[in-house]
């Protein structure tokens, strides 16, 4: 048997990220349909849209290095979705929704950061240049999302929205 290269460990990142993007994909619609502020709904909508575009970028990436465009299952992404799904289903209809629904995107958003950081620098190490640029055009978009996500996270966690609800 051949020896693992970073090639192999390359082309085994990429599907798995490619994996999760299509669960985000599925799932984001659901978060907005679940979250309570219209800025929050906005967002997840938004977010849906550009995961649209960088499940594209990925599919490039595949073409670059010549490998069919292929998932492989993503734990770590189910995981974190499930979690999710949980906090839907425990906090519906209370004022807290909305902080668990962000808290669990950004769990997302982390997860992705991660992993584009790591793709970006192993694509410049083995010399595929235009994967360079498709994985840090995602990686922007995950950090945007990110701190979108923290400003939200600010104004649904903020003491006088949550008494407004009370009163
Ligand atoms: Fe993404
Ligand atoms: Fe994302």
């Amino acid at each position: 048997m051949a020896e693992k290269t970073l090639d192999d460990l390359f082309l085994n990142t990429l599907k798995d990220i490619y994996f999760a993007e299509k669960q985000i994909l599925k799932t984001l619609p659901k978060m907005a349909r679940a979250a309570q502020s219209p800025e929050g709904k906005a967002a997840f909508l938004k977010h849906k849209d550009e995961t649209e575009g960088q499940i594209e970028r990925l599919q490039q990436v595949f073409e670059i290095i010549g490998k069919p465009a292929r998932g492989k299952t993503c734990e770590a992404i189910q995981g974190i979705i499930s979690e999710g799904e949980e906090i839907i289903e425990e906090f519906k209809d209370s004022v807290a929704l909305d902080a668990g629904l962000i808290s669990s995107a950004q769990a997302v958003e982390h997860y992705e950061i991660a992993r584009y950081g790591t793709l970006k620098s192993w694509a410049a190490q083995l010399g595929y240049t235009d994967a360079v640029a498709l994985f840090d055009a995602n990686l922007q978009e995950e950090l945007a999302t990110d701190q979108k996500l923290t400003e939200l996270g600010e104004m649904s966690a903020n003491p006088k929205g949550a008494k407004k609800k009370v009163a």
